[in-house]
């Protein structure tokens, strides 16, 4: 292979990786709210990956990253589901004060732009009908949104009704409102507090925070936390004003929350004033921000720069650099995971970081270290992203209060000094570094695999966090979904020596638990109820709570169909696993050494004397046959039920559920807004599309 092909090849890769990736963290970030990239790490990605979709115009997908916004829809919805009227988009963004000059540059002559402060929150469309605010939806897809109306009245700055005298009686028909939900510093910070008394797990920043309590059942709670608004983008049919800037100003007078900072600016000088002001004045904010909002001010301009699939052309957000601080590295410490991966900690001297004390940050691992050559007493750089965790990002020779001469991923251009996309300096030291080479924790030898960069401790059994990280899996609510039992109550019932392992949970007793500080008769009575339900959990279930690594929900669900039994699949050979679906040589190998241990023997036996369903119900065998041998695939959105719903009911009733469209597909379950690709495959093969209520009704007759 030429050098050519093989970058091109490596290329091609890199973006169905990104791709992937980007999901991930689209999920990670929207629907669970725990982030796993900090905004910049993903923006570098995303802009990374438009760069590699241009230069391979062929490998275009309408369902890219780069061609939607994140959902923040999951799996169990239990809000209404709503279409947008107009589709709600993100924005452009760059971190590069040059590119936003370059930005500027290309507008047409003399535009105003309107600069608004970015405040980092959730977004939220709020429809006023007739005067009356009927719903509140969050972004979702962009397409479709949760109607959270019920969360959104505890905001005591967002009207319930416009007031029919300012419109002279002539309140207009429909009017919506997009705007902001924030959590302000001061009410996330009690939050947290509260949290943390309760060892309930932290929010990472205020917007995550804002995000799942806009989630709540519970408008109580809601009104509790404190969450706050501002509106910055109104829509509808007759509205006043020609420019952007006279509509928010008509929604102030109509008693809508605007914010203060909004400046009409005539001159790139002005826009970058305003960036600058706002740069450092933004720490004085009672909220969180994290840029500034560029907008083309007329209306009619605006219309004819247009949209892209995701954003509008007449705006774009420039966003600050993440704060960081220098500071001295006191000593670098290890903790030891729920998954057996050992982490470097840095212990730093307390400084003070987007408005709180770090004393402490993540050094990745073994190889960090060793690249930037960090040594116990250096003064380091240490940065907070989005997440809870900060981090160092370099080392810092120069005396402090000098500029750094080494520094990972802060620079204002994105490309420059990021992991992976360029040299690390280093500051001589590197070959004084080791990394431990036994367990913080249990004392056992660590182990560092071939391709991964963690080292691990393989102690599994017999390490305490990696056994209160298997109870936690194995009661979590995909696996045994045992109620009440979360990570605090496992914590304390290991600290009590009550459990040792996931078998031990079957043996615990009302007045073991019920006599623990903060539990008490009624939580224990909770608890017992969650253990006995969970013994009517189904073996695929079962199999995959036992935490058989890499064997996850869907690879046990293969598995379970496959070895209906423990005993069967206890003795199953290397050739039979890997015949199964998605068992590579690596997952059997690891369901071989699961059954070679003893102890895992004995917690098997233990959870099969206890009830649990360690072999497959005949009862859940197919309900109907109706779709036997029909291959189908399921794509868009469901307004009847979730699309693991419709993947169950197509398995019950003999039919097999496939990802992709191909000519051996049956008929396609298609929702509301199914993705291009498929749609166009369909119409290519000529495969019959069923709606949801043709497919029920094919059920059901
Ligand atoms: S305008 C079509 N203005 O930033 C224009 N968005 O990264 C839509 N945001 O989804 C957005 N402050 O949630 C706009 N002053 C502001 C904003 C703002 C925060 C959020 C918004 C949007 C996201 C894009």
């Amino acid at each position: 292979m030429d050098l050519f092909t093989e970058i091109e090849d490596t290329e091609r890769d890199e973006i169905r990786t990104l791709r992937k990736e980007l999901e991930e963290a689209n999920y990670k970030y929207y629907v669970l709210n725990q982030p796993t990239l900090s905004d910049r790490e993903f923006d570098v990605k995303m802009r990374r990956l438009q760069d590699l979709e241009k230069a391979y115009p062929d490998m275009a997908d309408a369902s890219s990253p780069t061609q939607h916004v994140g959902s923040d829809l999951g799996g169990n919805n239990k809000f209404a589901s709503i279409t947008h009227r107009y589709p709600m988009l993100s924005l452009a963004n760059s971190y590069s004060q040059d590119e936003i000059q370059e930005w500027l540059h290309k507008l047409p002559a003399n535009v105003e732009i309107v600069c608004e402060l970015k405040y980092d929150g959730l977004s939220i469309s709020l429809w006023y009908e007739n005067g009356l605010l009927t719903h509140a939806v969050t972004r979702g897809d962009g397409v479709r949104g949760d109607d959270v109306l019920n969360n959104i009245r505890t905001i005591a700055t967002i009207p319930t009704h416009l007031d029919a005298a300012i419109f002279g009686g002539n309140v207009p028909s429909f009017l919506e409102l997009r705007g902001e939900v924030l959590l302000p510093w001061a009410n996330f910070e009690r939050l947290n507090q509260e949290r943390e008394a309760q060892e309930e797990p932290l929010f990472a920043n205020p917007r995550n925070a804002a995000s799942g309590t806009l989630k709540l059942q519970d408008p109580n709670e809601v009104a509790r936390r404190g969450l706050a608004c501002y509106l910055y983008y109104m829509l509808g049919e007759n509205l006043p004003g020609k420019t952007h800037y006279e509509r928010l100003q008509s929604a102030q007078q109509w008693g809508f929350p605007i914010s203060d900072a909004i400046r009409v600016c005539h001159s790139i000088d002005e826009v970058m004033d305003y960036i600058h002001y706002w740069d450092t004045e933004r720490k004085n904010l009672p909220v969180a921000t994290d840029g500034i909002v560029l907008k083309v001010n007329d209306l009619s301009t605006q219309q004819s720069l247009g949209y892209t699939a995701k954003t509008p052309r007449w705006a774009i957000a420039y966003k600050f650099p993440a704060e960081k601080q220098h500071t001295r590295l006191r000593a670098i410490t290890y903790q030891v995971g729920r998954t057996g991966v050992v982490t470097p900690v840095a212990n730093l001297d307390p400084v003070q970081l987007s408005g709180t004390t770090v004393q402490r940050a993540t050094l990745h691992n073994e190889d960090f270290i060793r690249q930037l050559g960090i040594v116990e007493g250096d003064e380091v750089w240490v940065e907070k992203g989005g997440e809870i965790i900060p981090k160092i990002t370099g080392i810092c020779p120069l005396p402090a209060g000098d500029l750094p001469a080494v520094f990972i991923g802060t620079s204002s251009e994105p490309h420059r000094n990021l992991i992976g996309t360029s040299q690390l300096h280093c500051n001589g030291a590197e070959h004084a570094y080791s990394f431990p080479t036994t367990c913080p924790e249990c004392g056992a030898r660590l182990v560092r695999m071939e391709d991964e960069a963690a080292w691990r401790c393989p102690n599994e059994l017999g390490c305490p966090p990696q056994i209160k990280g298997k109870m936690e899996h194995f009661v979590s609510r995909k696996a045994m979904n045992i109620d009440g039992l979360g990570t605090e109550t496992i914590d304390l019932l290991y600290a009590q020596g009550l459990l040792h392992s996931i078998a031990d949970i079957y043996d615990l007793k009302k007045e073991d638990i019920a006599k623990q500080e903060r539990l008490g008769d009624k939580s224990a009575d909770n608890i017992l109820a969650g253990i006995e339900a969970s013994k009517q959990v189904p073996w695929a279930r079962v199999l995959f709570a036992l935490g058989i690594r890499m064997v996850g929900e869907t690879t046990a669900k293969k598995i379970a169909r496959r070895f209906t039994s423990v005993e069967t699949l206890q003795w199953a050979t290397k050739e039979e696993l890997t015949a199964i679906e998605d068992v590579g040589d690596q997952i059997a190998e690891n369901i071989i050494q699961y059954f070679l241990d003893i102890r895992n023997l004995e917690i098997v036996n233990r959870l099969r004397s206890a009830g649990l369903q360690m072999e497959a119900d005949e009862q859940a065998q197919p309900v109907s046959n109706k779709l036997a041998g029909q291959s189908i695939v399921i794509s868009g959105t469901f307004a009847q039920h979730s699309r693991d719903e419709y993947k169950a009911m197509i398995e019950i009733n003999g039919g097999k559920n496939v990802g992709s469209v191909s000519k051996k597909t049956s008929f396609i379950l298609a929702g509301e807004n199914m993705g291009p690709e498929k749609l166009k495959k369909a119409e290519t093969l000529g495969i019959q599309l069923m709606s949801e209520e043709e497919f029920l009704t094919l059920l059901n007759d």
